[in-house]
């Protein structure tokens, strides 16, 4: 048996996201957000669901603090919903919900529980969709005035705060692939929007620092080891640009170095972000937030077929090669967690590092109010001692976040990905804890994982 005791005050948690478990989308003044808009369109998600009740956490959340605080994980990370602040996403914030954040809050530090606030995890305000969206420099501002009145409000029991949740992902789901709201199919729209999505971030840190000066502040990057498909000189091309377009892209402005020339050159007849912008993108930053689930397998394709010349591996050919793959077809890497986070550590030295999701869906099963979850269990405990290697090495890994504490909207999958800790039967919103929370209560506890 070894023990793997990690660092004394290291901040064990979960992770959720408003649009994901709020549901109450009508309610207490909320306006329209681009997921509302999505979900609603007919075909975008599975079988049509969508988040108006989804975990019902907006009339639940006093059931879903008692399990965080059973849990007993000392952090917790959830989504502000820019929306229910300011409905129209510009004007006169909405009292009511302030409100719902401020009570949240106040019940997680009374539970013990620091909080770890995301302001923009994907549900833009519909009206500045209809205004032209992140295309445009007018909603990086009204993002940074958004955040400015949240930290105004709750800047004075809220220390930790998260920019942006997985800009690469709003960047290119959203307005490339259009597998996302707000469903745009189009290259330069997504690379302007991930040039302005880092505006805002410069922007929405001035913000937040200028509104309390204890506020510690961070960014939420996707980021992922990336492997060539095979040894054949297109194939590495092509995982080294996607390395560039998902990794780098992101890293090197938000660290002051600007954007990686070479995915710049290859870039720039579709769009080619101004300079004059770079230092407002390279605000200090407290910590990284680094969400991992799995290394991206790059191939080369024909440009007829993607105007980047590259796709991700098949969940049937990552199958084939050998890897355990979870329910969204995602293969199984502990050990590209590890490799990550030294190399972010060697080649950007953030001051701090956070995990602020990992996680995996598994197709669970509620049997006599139990849901026997070995798989999960399986890869967390895979993970953990991952992320335990690199904190040996010397990364100055701080804290990570389990997503999710709940089973929930899992984006175009609908309800059909459980990726909780909890388990919610959609039918009756009833709570089930999974094998997985005791097993996570434990390490907790413990502050060490027993293998
Ligand atoms: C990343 C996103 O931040 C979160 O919203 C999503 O549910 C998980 N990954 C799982 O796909």
């Amino acid at each position: 048996m070894s023990v793997a005791r990690f660092p004394h005050g290291f901040l064990w948690g979960t992770a959720t996201a408003a649009y994901q478990i709020e549901g109450a989308v009508g309610e207490d003044g909320r306006g329209p957000s681009i997921w509302d808009a999505f979900s609603h369109a007919p075909g975008k998600t599975y079988q049509g669901h969508t988040g108006d009740v989804a975990c019902d956490h907006y009339h639940r959340w006093p059931d879903d603090v008692r399990l965080l605080r059973e849990l007993g994980a000392p952090a917790y990370r959830f989504s502000i919903a820019w929306p229910r602040v300011f409905p129209e996403g510009t004007g006169a914030p909405n009292e009511p919900g302030l409100t719902f954040y401020e009570r949240l809050v106040d019940a997680l530090l009374e539970a013990g529980i620091t909080p770890f606030v995301t302001l923009y995890h994907w549900d833009l305000p519909q009206a500045l969709q209809d205004r032209g969206g992140w295309s445009e420099r007018s909603t990086a501002e009204a993002f940074a005035r958004y955040a400015e009145v949240v930290t105004r409000r709750l800047g004075d029991r809220v220390r930790y705060w998260i920019t942006h949740n997985e800009p690469w992902v709003v960047a290119y789901l959203g307005h490339y692939l259009g597998v996302h709201a707000p469903g745009i199919q189009d290259l330069p729209t997504a690379i302007r929007v991930s040039h302005e999505l880092l505006v805002s971030h410069g922007l929405a840190a001035q913000a937040i620092r200028a509104a309390s000066s204890q506020a510690v502040v961070g960014i939420t990057l996707n980021l992922s080891p990336v492997e060539s498909a095979s040894d054949q000189p297109d194939d590495r091309a092509a995982a080294q640009l996607f390395d560039g377009l998902l990794n780098r892209w992101f890293l090197d402005p938000v660290f002051g170095r600007g954007y990686p020339l070479d995915v710049r050159e290859r870039l720039a007849p579709y769009f080619d972000p101004p300079d004059t912008d770079l230092p407002t993108i390279a605000q200090p930053l407290d910590f990284l937030g680094i969400n991992y689930y799995a290394p991206a397998f790059i191939r080369a394709v024909p440009q007829e077929q993607n105007l980047l010349g590259l796709a991700q591996l098949e969940p049937k050919a990552l199958a084939d090669r050998g890897y355990q793959l979870t329910d969204m077809g995602w293969p199984v890497v502990p050990e590209g967690l590890e490799h990550l986070l030294l190399r972010i550590s060697r080649e950007y030295a953030p001051r701090e590092l956070f995990i602020t999701e990992n996680g995996a869906a598994y197709p669970d099963q509620l049997v006599a109010g139990r849901v026997q979850d070995d798989q999960r269990i399986a890869y967390l405990a895979a993970h953990f001692a991952a992320a335990y290697r690199a904190v040996r090495a010397g990364v100055p890994l701080k804290g990570y976040f389990v997503w999710s504490l709940l089973d929930n909207f899992e984006w175009a999958h609908g309800y059909s990905k459980r990726f909780g800790i909890v388990y919610v039967d959609y039918e009756s919103l009833s709570r089930f804890p999974k094998a997985s929370f005791s097993w996570y209560r434990d390490i907790v506890a413990r502050n060490a994982l027993v293998e």
